[in-house]
């Protein structure tokens, strides 16, 4: 399975729009009007991409890129949306909630499964968004799990050293059990899904289920697909829902569900730190 997405490389038309240089049409408006070039060569194809890391990328000879203005703010994502900036299928994503308006451009460092709900960064700087998401960097990404039973200490263990997925192993990861106070705090903001239809009797027997759920804590510096559901089955405990709290050294806090704020200066210059940007 892939590694997160990353944005490298780009069709042009986005990187322009993602730049802030025009709207998606507009860019490529630009691109067929003969107005852009890529390192020096004038380039109309609409096809083409092109890598921020990389390429210097000209608008009537001014060079255009990605960090120029940029916008990152955290959004607490909740269950039902589909990371993704749009939907073939008319689905409900994430763009929704964030201000596309104020900030063309921006799209999820990222992603988080439809029904997990939590921390999801977005961006108009695609450089910093595919340094957080490399894997050399080893960004943090921290998670609160509600799991069926009660994990013991030697299946947990599994987890901190490292356990065998489908797509080979995967790094030491942090992994606790909360109980108290920190058990509470999570369950207040694990979206846990409705209970099933179906008769007295087996809703009966569903309550008495998900009444033995825990919750567990899990730390990971990596970001393969469905990484902390695959994880939690391997060692015999499903996710029931799961919530992520915090990305490299930001967390959710107290932000309200389906609310997004702007990061600050500090907070940017934190993440470029992590990220390893110059
Ligand atoms: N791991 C998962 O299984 N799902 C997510 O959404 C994020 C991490």
């Amino acid at each position: 399975m892939a590694d997160e997405e990353r944005i490298v490389p780009m069709r042009l038309q986005k990187f322009l729009a993602r730049a802030g240089a025009a709207s998606r049409r507009g860019s490529e408006n630009l691109m067929t009007a003969g107005r852009v070039t890529v390192n020096g060569k004038v380039v109309t194809e609409l096809g083409s991409k092109v890598d921020p890391l990389v390429d210097e990328v000209a608008v009537d000879g001014v060079v255009v890129s990605l960090a120029d203005g940029a916008v990152t703010l955290m959004l607490h994502k909740p269950a039902g949306l589909l990371t993704t900036m749009s939907d073939p299928f008319g689905r409900s994503t994430v763009a929704e909630l964030v201000p596309t308006d104020r900030y063309p451009g921006l799209f999820p460092i990222g992603r988080l499964d439809q029904d997990t709900t939590g921390l999801l960064l977005f961006s108009t700087d695609g450089n910093l968004g595919n340094r957080l998401l490399h894997p050399r960097h080893h960004v943090l990404k921290r998670y609160v799990a509600l799991v069926e039973s009660m994990p013991t200490g030697e299946q947990l263990e599994r987890l901190r050293a490292g356990i065998e997925l489908d797509d080979g192993p995967t790094q030491p990861a942090e992994a606790r059990l909360l109980s108290g106070e920190e058990a509470r705090a999570a369950r207040a903001v694990l979206q846990e899904p409705d209970p099933p239809e179906g008769s007295r009797q087996y809703r009966a027997a569903y309550q008495r289920k998900a009444a033995r759920r825990h919750v567990v804590e899990i730390g990971l510096r990596e970001g393969r697909k469905h990484q902390v559901k695959r994880m939690l089955e391997a060692i015999g405990h499903p996710v029931a829902a799961l919530h992520r709290t915090a990305f490299g050294p930001l967390e959710l806090g107290c932000l309200p569900r389906g609310a997004w704020r702007l990061l600050s200066a500090e907070e940017v210059a934190t993440l470029h730190r992590v990220a390893g940007s110059e």
